[in-house]
């Protein structure tokens, strides 16, 4: 199991009073982490280029459906309609061609196909791969934030700590390609709510400005969609040498 390097140092002293928190910041590999992190000053200046990578959660799935650009990602007559479009690129700013792109979140209400029986299956969730320029392009819709399991040791933690179970609105991805690193990472609705309280901490750089599209088609179903630009940087594989 892989942590993300918290951001303050007491972090350490307060999970080491949760059973079952203290033997994962003993793990080899994790500690391995946070040593690399401290002292790679040049890793860091590629990580200020790359896109932030940033929890995976529990409900990615694999073998997401295939789909095509433009397609889209799932089925809700609730949700206010989303264009997320931009493009894959290398530290450089050179496109990324064929990069392949899974991206999961919830829908409207704030739920996962497969945590929701009135969903289809791989609702929600799709594989695109990118254009000879880098560039993706998908429809979705707004999903909203949701509250995570407040059972197990993580609740027994938020308890202790006061904190609240609320997840601000995201959408997952991970992101491949031949000659660089794999990226995993979330990126999050700028406005939502919780968006500086996340119960995750995991709120940083990842911040998709929405704008409103008034299209014709948009006012007669009185619900204007929403177009968003993001694009994603890859570090390529040498950097890890
Ligand atoms: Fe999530």
């Amino acid at each position: 199991m892989q942590i993300s390097v918290p951001k303050t140092g007491n972090f350490k002293a307060i999970a080491s009073g949760i059973p079952g928190v203290n033997p994962i910041l003993q793990n080899e590999q994790n500690k391995r982490v946070f040593v690399a992190q401290a002292l790679n000053p040049a890793l860091k200046g590629l990580n200020d280029k790359a896109t932030e990578s940033n929890l995976e959660g529990p409900l990615y799935v694999p073998n997401a459906p295939e789909r095509q650009m433009g397609d889209r990602l799932g089925i809700d007559p609730e949700g206010e309609p989303l264009f997320l479009s931009g493009r894959v690129l290398d530290v450089n700013g050179q496109a990324i061609a064929n990069a392949l792109i899974e991206v999961w979140q919830p829908n409207s209400q704030g739920l996962y196909d497969i945590l929701d029986p009135s969903q289809p299956v791989g609702n929600f969730r799709g594989q695109f791969h990118t254009d000879r320029d880098g560039n993706y392009r998908f429809e979705t819709v707004v999903p909203n934030g949701y509250n995570v399991p407040a059972d197990g040791p993580s609740g027994e933690m938020l308890r202790l700590l006061g904190r609240h179970t609320w997840r601000a609105a995201h959408i997952h991805f991970k992101l491949s390609a031949t000659g660089y690193l794999p990226l995993t990472t979330q990126v999050f609705i700028d406005g939502a709510p919780q968006l500086d309280s996340d119960t995750t901490f995991t709120v940083r750089t990842n911040i998709l400005k929405l704008q409103k599209h008034e299209s014709a088609d948009a006012k007669a179903q009185h619900q204007p969609p929403h177009t968003a630009e993001f694009n994603f940087v890859l570090k390529p594989i040498e950097a890890a040498k």
